[in-house]
This record gives structure tokens, C-alpha cells and sequence, in this order.
């Protein structure tokens, strides 16, 4: 694993630049995609650089980590809504390359992942409880996509988007950690000081399934940990 320590603008910078080279040298690539605030400054740059350089998305397929149940994608706190939002429609994306687990399809979720020959990139979050995906405290390391049911600390975390904590979804369908751990390159991105328990789990190399993101630390692929001073506190 890989530890970067920078402001939030330039791990957003560096964690594009990342990605559009990955497109520019593999224009076919499969990339995994989370939602939530920490990839959004990201996503920004990925659409700036690449208008910029004149990359085309055209051939990219993208695998999204979850997806909350009950909400239908008009819904704006759907994750099919934010990608479209924040990244897909400001670039040549073919809509049929997006790929997200729901309730129909998530049995076949990580068949389909290998079909298209597994994820290039793989970008992450993490939760203040250690969270990857939805993959919650608990979560075997051995989980392919799944129903999960949130964590009260992820919906109180989450509730911050919607209008009322009640209107957080209590179920979300997830890739596991299994499942995300076959990426060949795996990228994590922690800032601001809600995270700095997580990722200090994290950093210390333990392998604990009451922190799920501590999954990576048994990766033999590679692992990039971008996080910033609030972060690492
Ligand atoms: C979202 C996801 C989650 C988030 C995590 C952090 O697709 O997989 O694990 O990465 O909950 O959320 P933010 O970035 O909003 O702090």
C-alpha cells in the first residue's frame, strides 16, 4: 500500500490525472466508480482534463459500488442520478457501458465485473466507521455483491443529503469486499477530520473485519491511499 499525503484539490488532481491516463493508454478499460462528497472534486477534474486533452469515454465501462433500494434513478440522491450529474453526462460515455447493482441484477453483479475482465481502477471512499462501498462493519471479507442493511452512523452520515433522517434508505444494494478487493488497482481517498479513525485503523496494517477498509491491507495488488492532513490528524 501506498500512502500520499496531500491537500484536497491536489489528491483530486492526482487521482484524475490517474484515471484519464488509464483511459488514454486503455480506452477500453472497466473503472469502479463510488459516489458520495469525497470523489466529487475528482470527477470535476476528470471532466476538465479531459475536454481538455480530447479524450474520448466512449469505450469505457464503469461498474458503480451500490446503490441504495427504493430509489428509482430520477430520484436526485440516487446514485444513478449523482454519476449522471457529476460525471457520465459531461463526457462521451456510452450510457450502456454504466453498470450499477440493484435488486435485479446484483446476483450476477460480480459475473459481469469478470466478463469485462475485471476492474482497471477501482476508486473508494471510506465511511467514519471504516465503511468501503456499503460494505459495513461487520461484513465478511469473503462478500460479493449483496443487500445490506446501513449502519445507524452511515445513515446519520448520509442524512446530510437528504431532507430528513428519516428519508435515508435503510438498505443498499453493495459490491463486497471481495469483490472490490480483485481490482488491479485500487484507490482510496480520505479527507477531513470525520475520517480520522477510520484511517488510522487503516494505516496501522490491521486486518479487522470491525473496519472493513482494512480489507486493503491484504491486497497484493496495488493500493494508492490519498488522504489529507485532517485525515491522517
Ligand atoms: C459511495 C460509497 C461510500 C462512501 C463513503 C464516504 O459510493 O461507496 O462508501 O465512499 O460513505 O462517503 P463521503 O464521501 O460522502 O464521505
Amino acid at each position: 500500500m501506498k500512502l500520499v499525503i496531500k491537500n484536497k484539490e491536489e489528491i483530486a488532481k492526482s487521482v484524475a490525472q490517474i484515471i484519464v491516463d488509464e483511459v488514454k493508454n486503455n480506452p477500453k478499460c472497466v473503472l469502479g466508480l463510488a459516489t458520495g462528497s469525497t470523489p466529487l472534486d475528482t470527477y470535476k477534474k476528470v471532466i476538465e482534463i479531459s475536454k481538455l486533452d480530447k479524450v474520448s469515454f466512449k469505450e469505457v465501462t464503469t461498474f458503480n459500488l451500490d446503490e441504495y433500494v427504493g430509489l428509482d434513478e430520477k430520484n436526485d440522491q440516487s446514485y444513478r442520478y449523482f454519476m449522471n450529474e457529476n460525471l457520465f453526462k459531461h463526457l462521451d460515455f456510452n450510457r450502456l457501458n454504466h453498470h450499477f447493482p440493484l435488486i435485479d441484477n446484483y446476483e450476477k453483479y460480480d459475473d459481469l465485473i469478470l466478463q469485462h475482465g475485471g476492474i482497471d481502477i477501482q476508486i473508494l471512499g471510506i465511511g467514519s466507521n471504516g465503511h468501503i462501498a456499503f460494505n459495513e462493519p461487520g461484513t465478511s471479507f469473503e462478500s460479493l455483491t449483496h443487500i445490506t442493511k446501513l449502519a445507524s452512523s452511515t445513515i446519520k452520515d448520509n442524512s446530510r443529503f437528504f431532507n430528513s433522517i428519516d428519508d435515508v434508505p435503510k438498505e443498499a444494494i453493495t459490491m463486497g469486499l471481495k469483490s472490490i478487493i480483485q481490482a488491479r488497482k485500487i484507490i482510496l481517498i480520505a479527507t477531513g477530520k470525520n475520517k480520522r479513525e477510520a484511517v488510522k485503523k487503516l494505516l496501522s496494517g490491521e486486518i479487522d473485519i470491525s473496519c472493513p477498509a482494512t480489507i486493503l491491507n491484504t491486497s497484493l495488488n496495488e493500493v494508492l491511499v490519498f488522504v489529507d492532513e485532517e485525515a491522517l490528524g
